[in-house]
């Protein structure tokens, strides 16, 4: 296990995970994901995060090969939850450093998840820079991007950003920089992860994108702790505005339906709904949540202006896998969509009301009435989901052209 200079006496030092589909318990990782860990040679010489506690080894050899473990003065932690702080322990035996630097909110954090004493943590505060010789690092806070303790660390004499999970992506590859794959392949893996963890956070990414342009950050090396490292001037300009356009989510013309359905009568409802949308000019996805998982829901709803939700009345409810993409997708606040409802039943048919107020509840305006439809649908259904269709097309296409 060999570290890989990504410039001259900097390393990287991190784990891929070709295998894992299953991100943090929570969203999928189709691609398998990497963790990234990175080495500085200076006069101090500075590790920056480390890997999940199974991965461990892995980078305690890629560090080895670099340099003696011993030889390591200071510890960087951005970031203490587990995938970058899981083999901690390990480094700082392996180690021994003379520092432990991390946020003001990282030295709780840190308690809370190790045993501490012993350990010379120092916290460091927003702005706070330290030498380490030929170079220096300047330490930039990135609260609630995503965790309380989140930072980031800048390399000034080497153009460097280490920004921790913002602008990671989940891929596993053997190539380390972003411009060696293609590039809509790395764009939707940054909007996966984007979308999956980072926005609920939005108000947060503008403000930090804001800092780094107030404090004038020359970035010609953007270093995330996931996924492949931006080297180009031009690529790390790409994910700085991807990540403004993603927290801003404008009003995008093109509509997501997401349903369930037992025996199919919600699931005619939906075709019909996306025939509507369609014949008004804009473009449908349906996702059924048998086929789909509420990750791929997520990044496939950034790309839309409405979000038609659909579900049989069961129990005198939804579906269940409704109640989770709902659940899931609340907690990551989606803005700037117009929703709408619709769903079969037998005899009370709750579904729909259901669902109703999980579109409210997420602010989502509804400017068309639902379609319900007991049992079987038949033309006259199918005549009111297409309307449906239609009057929320335009809605959609309105908003679109006034933004
Ligand atoms: C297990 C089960 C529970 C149901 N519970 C209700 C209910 O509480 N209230 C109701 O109106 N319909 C209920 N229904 C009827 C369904 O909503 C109805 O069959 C509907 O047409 C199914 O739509 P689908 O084909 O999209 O699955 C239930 C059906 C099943 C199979
Ligand atoms: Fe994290
Ligand atoms: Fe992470």
């Amino acid at each position: 296990m060999k570290p890989f200079a990504i410039k001259e006496d900097i390393f990287w030092i991190g784990d891929v995970d070709y295998s894992s589909r299953d991100f943090h318990g929570y969203s999928r990782s189709p691609m398998g994901t990497t963790y990234n860990a990175y080495l500085i040679k200076d006069e101090k010489n500075v590790v920056f995060d480390s890997v999940k506690a199974e991965a461990a080894d892995t980078m305690l050899c890629r560090l080895a090969r670099s340099i003696e473990p011993q030889k390591v003065d200071y510890l960087v932690v951005n970031h203490v939850e587990l995938d970058h702080s899981g083999a901690l322990p390990r480094l700082v035996e392996a180690c021994k450093p003379e520092k432990i630097f991390c946020s003001t909110m990282g030295l709780k954090s840190m308690q809370g998840h190790f045993d501490t004493s012993g350990w010379p943590v120092q916290a460091v505060k927003n702005g706070e820079t330290i030498s380490i010789g030929k170079r220096s690092i300047t330490f930039i806070e990135a609260r609630m991007l995503h965790w309380p303790d989140s930072m980031f660390s800048y390399i000034p004499e080497e153009k460097l950003l280490i920004s921790n999970d913002a602008f990671g992506q989940n891929i596993a590859t053997s190539e380390r920089f972003f411009d060696e794959i293609d590039r809509d392949i790395m764009l939707h893996a940054m909007k996966e992860y984007y979308h999956n963890i980072v926005q609920p956070y939005a108000p947060q990414v503008l403000k930090v994108l804001e800092e780094v342009g107030k404090l004038g950050l020359d970035i010609e090396m953007l270093a995330p702790d996931h996924g492949l490292i931006y080297r180009r001037k031009e690529d790390v300009a790409f994910a700085l505005d991807c990540y403004k356009n993603f927290a801003l989510q404008p009003w995008k013309k093109k509509a997501l339906i997401v349903y369930d359905t037992m025996w199919h009568s919600t699931e005619k409802m939906a075709e019909a709904i996306a025939e509507g949308l369609v014949a008004a000019g804009v473009p449908t996805r349906l996702m059924c949540m048998k086929a789909n998982h509420h990750s791929a829901v997520m990044t496939e709803l950034a790309d839309c202006g409405a979000l038609i939700v659909g579900s049989p009345t069961h129990n005198n409810g939804i579906m269940p896998a409704m109640a989770d993409v709902l659940t899931y997708m609340k907690g990551l606040r989606p803005q700037n969509k117009l929703g709408a409802a619709f769903g079969s039943f037998g005899w009370s048919g709750e579904s729909v009301k259901v669902l109703q107020e999980w579109l409210t509840a997420m602010g989502m305006e509804q400017p068309v009435p639902p379609v319900k439809c007991q049992f079987v649908p038949k033309h006259e259904t199918f005549s009111q989901c297409y309307a449906l269709g239609e009057a929320l097309g335009a809605a959609l296409t309105a908003r679109c052209e006034k933004a």
